[in-house]
């Protein structure tokens, strides 16, 4: 990346074949191939020589330990070697960044990250400073995609496949509701909903193994009515939320908002513009782990070697103080992003 918004190059190696005949990632394979693809997807993307690099990004958390201590010690042998400065990044931040290299949209923003690990909606301020207003009490939006599609027998990754399926299917023919979290309007639950699916398929308390109980015909209709369920709510959600935070624009980023019928839904309902990631920005990416990178190194310096991952990182709101705009401090990063090679 040069200046946090130029793309040099950015690749991915996707780990989905990997995982697909387990319906879900499986964090010791995982964490294995990162060793076998980080070293060779480094030297693919070295563009520039080592005098050229300014700075070295890399993932801190959140996400799994073992991807995450595979690219936090490539990450840090790199700036050892080369003698350059590192800064870790939060990954939930970045794919909230990812859209930010595109477009200018008016602050305040709700920022709503929906992945296949995390849904929080963010009252976002500016590159660095957010305000957590909400986020999933269970499991993420991606995270019950991936696991109906999975009780619908359909491959992993399910995002995709629902809504590739739920096209040809009938959004009101069940209905599926998301579960409310008692005196805390901005937060979601999917959990419920996905037992829902379950058990419609499966019948009252079965387990997953069980057969199915309705014909194929209908996992269209049932991909479909999931899919509404699970979208009506989260754009409603964010309207409540953009309202009461009284943001000017509404920016989304993560997996899940490559979903063209949540992009309609939104964009039909909303009163203020909505900005998407970029193409090829929405799943998981080095370059937004980079870009990111750039600012936080100008706003808060470098890691020091002893930097630790973090499974878990509460968003904080972080003030946009001592930022000083300095093209010249971080003219280009290197990104070294774990997550990416999970393939979630
Ligand atoms: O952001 P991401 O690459 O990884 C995480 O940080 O988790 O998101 C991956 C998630 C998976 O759960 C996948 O099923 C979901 O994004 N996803 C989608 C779509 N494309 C990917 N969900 C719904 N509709 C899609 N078109
Ligand atoms: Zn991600």
């Amino acid at each position: 990346m040069r200046d946090g918004k130029e793309i040099i190059c950015n690749y991915v190696a996707s780990q989905e074949d990997l995982h697909q005949k387990y319906g879900g990632v499986i964090p010791e394979l995982a964490c294995r191939r990162h060793i076998d693809s980080l070293p060779s997807l480094f030297r693919k993307s070295l563009c520039c020589t080592s005098e050229e690099i300014d700075l070295i990004a890399v993932t801190k958390g959140p996400g799994l330990i073992g991807a995450l201590l595979v690219g936090l010690n490539f990450a840090k042998g790199l700036s050892l070697s080369l003698g350059k400065p590192l800064v870790g990044i939060n990954h939930v931040e970045a794919h909230l960044y990812a859209v930010l290299m595109e477009h200018s949209p008016v602050f305040p923003a709700l920022g709503v990250v929906i992945s296949g690990g995390h849904t929080a909606l963010v009252k976002v301020q500016g590159v660095g400073n957010y305000q957590l207003i909400g986020q999933t009490q269970d499991d993420a939006i991606g995270e019950a995609f991936d696991k109906v599609a999975k009780i619908l027998h359909l491959p992993y990754p399910g995002g995709p496949q629902i809504e590739k399926l739920a096209q040809q299917g009938d959004p009101h023919s069940y209905r599926f509701k998301c579960g409310q979290v008692k005196g805390r309007p901005f937060d979601l639950s999917y959990s419920g909903l996905k037992t829902a699916v379950l058990y419609t398929v499966k019948g009252q308390n079965a387990s997953k193994e069980a057969p199915f109980l309705i014909h194929d015909h209908q996992k269209a209709d049932i991909a479909a009515a999931f899919q509404y369920a699970a979208f009506s709510t989260l754009v409603e959600k964010i309207q409540l939320a953009a309202k009461h935070y009284r943001c000017h624009s509404i920016i989304l980023g993560g997996g899940v908002s490559q979903n063209r019928y949540l992009r309609t839904l939104l964009e039909k309902t909303s009163d203020v513009p909505v900005f998407w990631p970029p193409s090829g920005l929405s799943l998981d990416n080095a370059a937004m782990i980079a870009g990111l990178g750039f600012h936080t190194f100008l706003q808060k310096g470098a890691d020091t070697l002893d930097l630790e991952p973090l499974t878990r990182i509460p968003f904080m709101n972080v003030p946009k103080e001592n930022y000083e705009k300095s093209p010249s401090a971080a003219s280009l990063a290197i990104a070294v992003e774990p997550e990416c090679l999970r393939g979630t």
